[in-house]
């Protein structure tokens, strides 16, 4: 069994565990370097959860367990008002073909819905099979922009969408 929990601020300590698990283990999904986060203080940390929702996956047991899985929403700087941004979606490898992924998402499609947004948004690396089939299973297309990746000077990443009206 697989709990989604929206942290806060005071969780701060759990999203820099699992966020620099992520980038350790996946290091070319994200548009960020372990290294550049592994230097963030607890200031950085709490400012960031407190500038959008970030949830955590964890497996039912003890309280305190670490999390199996990540993932966070903002609003993307130069997008409409009415979409919202999925960004870090990761989930560890122990834990993959679980439906963590999935399950995740939802929690960020729910609380886009909540806040009238009419499409939720990412990008995703076009050589990332994973993420673009769990994308393209739960309704996301490719809305035709692409970009290189941020931080490697081989190959590119899509923008897919979601409608949600
Ligand atoms: C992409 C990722 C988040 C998927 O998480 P997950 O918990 O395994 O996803 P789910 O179990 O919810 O998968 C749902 C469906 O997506 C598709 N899918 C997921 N992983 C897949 C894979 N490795 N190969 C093929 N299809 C896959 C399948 O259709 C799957 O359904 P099925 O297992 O019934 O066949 C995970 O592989 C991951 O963290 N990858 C590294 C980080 C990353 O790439 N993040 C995304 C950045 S854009």
């Amino acid at each position: 069994m697989i709990d989604i929990e929206l942290i806060g601020e005071d969780d701060w300590q759990v999203a820099r565990d699992a966020r620099l698990r992520a980038l350790r283990e996946s290091p070319h999904a994200f548009g960020s370097t372990l290294a550049r986060e592994e230097s963030f203080r607890e200031q950085h940390w709490r400012m960031r959860l407190r500038s959008s929702p970030w949830w955590v996956a964890r497996r039912a047991g003890p309280p305190g367990s670490s999390a199996v899985g990540l993932a966070s929403m903002i609003v993307e700087p130069g997008s409409t008002s009415d979409d919202r941004h999925v960004v870090g979606l990761w989930v560890e490898p122990d834990a993959r073909r679980q439906g963590v992924g999935t399950a995740l998402l939802a929690a960020v499609v729910a609380a886009a819905r909540a806040e009238a947004a009419r499409t939720v948004s990412l990008w995703v690396a076009d050589d990332n099979d994973a993420a673009v089939r769990l994308y393209g299973r739960l309704g996301f297309s490719p809305t035709g922009e692409r970009q290189p990746l941020p931080r490697s000077p081989r190959g590119a990443e899509s923008r897919h969408e979601l409608r949600l009206d």
